[in-house]
């Protein structure tokens, strides 16, 4: 099974477990408040009602056994599924249970047997409420709290539970006004304090990055490293005087506001860089590449951030954290050297599930020094935009002339915020690199489909064959790239599209010996994807949550550099998270507990899909203060973002403010 569905299962069972324990008191209450009966068919009827009421009660106590079970099944999963069910739902549901049955079990047997009740109704209902209390708050433990259960939170909970129980008692036993109003006063003032508390804890609480801050202000010496040297993410930058082993290469990029016509669409009002995708900006190792991005008229602000590009801190793009947003009138120069041949993107990192989804970004194609062995490379990047998909820039179909015989490199690229599948039919072809870095040793495969997380790139090479090559996306019936070879070839040949199952990089291509530098230190760090209701910005939410936290109150993850940093992400909610971490590749290390077992992987966006434990490892080598989020934007600009933070490291940049900062 897997364990989304045994969290599924979970939580049929203990919803299950509420609805029995919920009926049985209603029937237990029924029954006992009936009292002896005038005539047979009373009689018998009030027999009956015990006798469903007792069946409720076993139903009750079944169904917190298959609780159990499956609780014990999921902790093979990990203790990040089961937590809150182990220290807290199983055996608080479970003491009530027991109270419930030895108390009102025996009662209605004897009334089931036509003998008066032992017990009075009040407290035999009442052993029944408090098990449908428990089992309420065994739910609200998975549901609202999730992972990890404080104590605080149990506590919490546990005099929710209690207080619920004695209500139910003051009620049933009839102990006065005065008593009722007392209990229910205390109830709805423990509701309103948590809920009270979690609301200032949103609005009033400084954030996980307010000590940076304020560390750069002097205000606090928090953020010194062992050795006590304090810097600033601003001085983080590429050195004035770097001196490129290439050439300089200077791009001019104009975030504005602009009116596209997508073939087959119509008109768009996009948010560019001067163009749907951007500018391709195509540099070569040992560059120096010097990108100003002005902002003509996106009111919002906008920003470069190098997606995949390992930059120095300074330089990626982050508004609030590594600079402040662009406003309209205002420019900012990007500089770094280009050491790292591969396939990445760039795209605005203020507000940016509005940006990138209206069309701020483009493609970063480094080449190594020496060029590539391909003739033909393409860079593909694929968005969707105004309810059409565009390859490229192109809605339709592309057509393009390739030799018999030529190689070609196709970098595909997933700008969007869901998992894009590709198809490369008509010839065999090798994913030759993944998030910029390549792979061992790739094998030729021709049967597979391309699974592409939001914000990842695969790199696919093959050689030309004396037929068509057609490259699809199952996201367009009409996007797509087909290569013809010359006249010779039977270019109208109808390719049939096969559907093979997705490529799964974890086994592919050839192992090697572990890249993994050794580190000085070694931090071990977990974030856990969920789904709960919480505040942002403080107003409800259905959020999405790491560590049950949102943005800007999720714990960083703090280093020291040179540490080797081991991470783990397990998600236990019902979507599929991209996680991307800013300034660093990971190297898969396994999935579900299964190791990776193909070629080295290094990835920077690794698509973790419902019920899975991603581990994960990198050395902590680049200085700085490094989102780590989400890279469906919206679940991003839900709370779904954090930072990764070198000691040391301070920032003078803060969310909002003059430039209106919004990280996310
Ligand atoms: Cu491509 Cu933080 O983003
Ligand atoms: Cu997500």
């Amino acid at each position: 099974m897997t364990t989304t569905q045994l969290i599924a299962l979970d939580l049929v069972t203990a919803t299950a477990t509420v609805a029995c324990w919920l009926a049985a008191g209603v029937l237990a209450a029924g029954t006992l408040a009936s009292g002896a009966p005038t005539d047979a068919a009373a009689d018998a009827a009030r027999r009956r009602r015990a006798r469903h009421a007792l069946a409720l009660i076993a139903s009750g106590i079944l169904a917190l056994l298959a609780q159990a079970a499956v609780v014990v099944l999921l902790s093979t999963r990990g203790w990040w599924f089961v937590q809150e069910k182990v220290v807290f739902a199983l055996p608080v549901t479970l003491v009530a249970t027991v109270a419930a049955a030895l108390l009102a079990g025996p009662a209605l047997v004897r009334i089931a047997r036509g003998r008066s009740a032992s017990g009075s109704r009040a407290s035999v209902t009442t052993a029944v409420v408090s098990a449908c209390a428990a089992s309420v708050a065994g739910l609200a433990a998975r549901q609202l709290v999730g992972y990890p259960l404080t104590l605080g939170a149990a506590a919490t909970l546990l005099l929710l539970t209690t207080l619920a129980t004695w209500l139910s008692y003051v009620i049933l036993a009839g102990l006065g006004r005065r008593l009722l109003v007392g209990v229910a006063g205390l109830t709805a003032l423990v509701v309103g304090a948590s809920v009270g508390s979690a609301w200032l804890g949103d609005v009033a609480a400084p954030g996980s990055l307010a000590a940076a801050h304020a560390a750069h202000a002097g205000e606090a010496a928090a953020a010194t490293t062992p050795a006590g040297s304090v810097v600033s993410v601003a001085d983080l930058r590429t050195p004035a005087e770097a001196s490129p082993t290439g050439d300089v290469k200077r791009f001019a990029l104009t975030a504005q506001q602009q009116v596209v016509t997508l073939e087959g669409v119509g008109t768009v009002n996009a948010w560019s860089y001067g163009s749907v995708p951007g500018p391709e900006v195509r540099v070569t190792e040992g560059d120096l590449v010097e990108v100003t991005l002005a902002n003509r008229d996106i009111g919002a602000g906008v920003t470069i951030h190098w997606h995949g590009y390992d930059v120095p801190n300074g330089e990626d793009g982050v508004a609030g954290v590594t600079q402040n947003a662009v406003l309209p009138g205002e420019s900012f120069t990007y500089r770094f050297t280009a050491d790292d041949p591969g396939t990445y993107w760039y795209h605005t990192h203020q507000a940016s599930a509005e940006g990138v989804q209206r069309g701020l970004y483009g493609t970063l194609v480094v080449l190594p020094r020496g060029g590539i062995a391909e003739a033909v490379d393409l860079a593909l990047p694929v968005h969707a935009l105004g309810g059409a998909l565009l390859m490229g820039d192109a809605t339709t179909e592309q057509r393009r002339a390739v030799a018999a015989g030529a190689r070609v490199r196709i970098r595909l690229i997933n700008t969007d915020q869901v998992p894009r599948r590709f198809r490369v039919t008509g010839t065999a072809f090798e994913v030759a690199a993944v998030d910029g870095r390549d792979l061992n040793r790739p094998t030729a495969i021709e049967d597979r489909a391309l699974r592409l997380p939001a914000g990842g790139r695969l790199d696919v090479t093959l050689s030309m064959p004396n037929s068509p090559v057609r490259v699809t996306t199952d996201a367009s019936p009409r996007a797509g790239l087909t290569l013809s070879p010359g006249a010779a070839a039977r270019s109208d040949t109808a390719i049939e599209p096969h559907d093979g199952p997705d490529l799964d990089l974890l086994g592919y291509g050839t192992p090697e010996a572990a890249a993994m530098p050794e580190g000085s230190g070694t931090v071990l760090a977990s974030m856990v994807l969920d789904r709960l209701p919480r505040f942002r910005h403080g107003l409800p939410s259905v959020a999405y949550t790491v560590d049950g936290a949102v943005f800007p109150h999720i714990d960083s993850i703090e280093v020291t550099e040179g540490d080797v940093v081991r991470l783990t992400v397990a998600n236990r909610g019902w979507e599929t998270h991209p996680m991307h971490v800013h300034g660093h590749h990971v190297l898969v290390l396994s999935r579900n507990g299964v190791p990776a077992s193909g070629s080295p992987l290094w990835l920077d966006t690794f698509d973790v899909q419902p019920g899975e434990v991603w581990e994960v490892a990198f050395l902590a080598d680049n200085p700085g203060i490094w989102m780590d989020h989400c890279h469906n934007l919206d679940h991003a600009a839900e709370g779904m973002m954090m930072a990764l933070r070198y000691r040391g490291v301070t920032t003078s940049f803060e969310q909002g403010g003059a430039h209106s900062n919004r990280s996310e």
